[in-house]
């Protein structure tokens, strides 16, 4: 088999930062061992997250010059709208500052209290979102999601018959919509099957559910689609991904993922009702709906970055990155969720440190690690993030334990992901003298930002 290599060359650089292990223990310390509370200028090789990291292209540097910044009826929003009917196919477009703004206009538009909400597994903004409205979350991905040992290829798949018990227990008329979510974050990054999607559209439209597509990295999912389901082996991911859309009525978007921007984001429906009270909602949260939160340029540099992001050597290059840092850790035989997802490494922090219970947390553990051994930083995923249940108050005890290695797109090199590789194989070798943490302070919501940790 001949390599691959990037499908770009570099035009400008920022230069790294590195530190002592004396720095890194300071830093880590007054960060209260939580990796989203440094400083990035003490962070070497930042694996935190691929949300808002992406390095743009010159046509999309080219195009903030292009911003239209009117308040009302700038031409760059024409321009994204027009770009997100042609690629996604949907037909309505609310503009929003990122991901989270549309889920929050998404969730007040059609969850009443007492609803129930079942997606394919839940993500942290997403869920709140729904639960802040009156909703009860249900997770109906398939089983092998909850499970780091299953080389299903297909983990974001949704359970049938779970959506369908559920529909049967709660009735139809209390289910707003389905969450899909193309490919499933807290699962690993794992695609969802165009066969299922198609059977999750036959279901719902029997009961009169609509579809909400979590689209924020819909077009990593339609290169698994590519690559494992033979049916479409030759057809170009932008064709894919269309397809996969249509199964959907709308879709919230964080601009910061496939769309390759630093900020953005939008939600789109195919439905006149629900546009009507989304653009009546943005104006009270984001701003005008010709702008909802964003900056003309940043509009302008998003529909350039759209169509960049559906090219199949772009796409094909973003993941095989993922997969080369997943080679070498296998090679070394670290425990990680496979099959290896499309935005990143997820460790199996669990498999790491069997001697921690969940409650010393292990995956936040892990990341100070990393941190204070290279200066790489990683990104807890259990149960510091899966926070408590509202109605017990408990921890959510998430199977998935998890330390992400989130590779931003076009950033790194080939030689930083052997650099991370050899840190992360350290870490490992150094596993059994590790003894966990514990939590000094607690915020109400989204707790895993600015919780903050001694250790044990
Ligand atoms: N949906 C998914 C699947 C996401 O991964 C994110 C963000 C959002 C929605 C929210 O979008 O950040 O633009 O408000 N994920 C980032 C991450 C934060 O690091 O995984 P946002």
């Amino acid at each position: 088999r001949r390599s691959w290599a990037e499908p770009y060359k570099i035009k400008a650089v920022e230069p790294l930062h590195m530190t002592t292990r004396e720095q890194r223990e300071r830093a880590i310390a007054d960060a209260g061992y939580n990796t989203f509370l440094l400083h990035s200028r003490d962070v070497y090789i930042d694996l935190l997250t691929d949300s808002g990291t992406n390095a743009m292209s010159d046509r999309q540097w080219a195009a903030i010059m292009l911003g239209d910044e009117a308040y009302a009826g700038s031409e760059n929003f024409y321009h994204l709208e027009k770009t997100v009917r042609e690629v996604y196919g949907f037909k309505y477009l609310v503009p929003t500052h990122q991901g989270r703004g549309a889920e929050n206009i998404l969730s007040s538009t059609l969850i009443r209290p007492g609803h129930h909400v079942p997606g394919n597994m839940y993500f942290t903004t997403t869920r709140y979102h729904q639960e802040a409205n009156g909703a009860t979350f249900h997770d109906v991905v398939v089983d092998e999601a909850h499970d780091t040992s299953s080389d299903f290829e297909f983990k974001g798949n949704v359970d049938l018959a779970k959506l369908e018990r559920l529909i049967d227990e709660v009735r139809a008329d209390q289910i707003p919509y389905v969450c899909v979510a193309a490919t499933v974050n807290m699962a690993g990054g794992q695609p969802i099957s165009m066969d299922n999607m198609r059977a999750v559209r036959e279901l719902t439209a029997r009961h009169g559910i609509p579809i909400y597509l979590d689209a924020t990295r819909a077009v990593e999912n339609a290169l698994f689609i590519q690559e494992r389901d033979e049916h479409y082996a030759g057809t170009p991911i932008a064709e894919i991904l269309k397809e996969f859309c249509s199964y959907a009525d709308g879709a919230t978007m964080s601009g910061k993922k496939d769309p390759l921007v630093n900020i953005g984001g939008w939600l789109s429906t195919n439905d006149p009702d629900v546009y009507e009270e989304a653009r009546n909602l943005v104006v009270v949260y984001e701003g005008l709906h010709t702008y909802g939160g964003m900056a003309g340029r940043d509009m302008e540099a998003m529909a350039v970055g759209i169509r960049e992001s559906v090219r199949d050597d772009h796409m094909k290059s973003r993941i095989g990155q993922v997969r080369y840092l997943g080679m070498l850790l296998e090679e070394w035989g670290i425990p990680f969720v496979k099959p290896i997802g499309g935005h990143g490494i997820f460790l199996d922090a669990r498999a790491f440190y069997p001697h921690l219970d969940q409650e010393q947390f292990p995956a936040q553990t892990l990341a100070a690690e990393l941190y204070l051994d290279s200066g790489i930083r990683a990104m807890e995923r259990g149960i510091v993030s899966a926070g408590r249940d509202p109605v017990t108050g408990e921890h959510r005890r998430p199977k998935l334990e998890l330390t992400r290695l989130t590779i931003p797109r076009r950033v790194y090199t080939q030689a930083h992901m052997d650099v991370v590789a050899e840190a992360v194989k350290e870490c490992f070798d150094q596993r059994e003298s590790v003894k966990g943490l514990r939590m000094v302070y607690e915020p109400k919501y989204l707790r895993f930002f600015q919780a903050r940790f001694e250790p044990l």
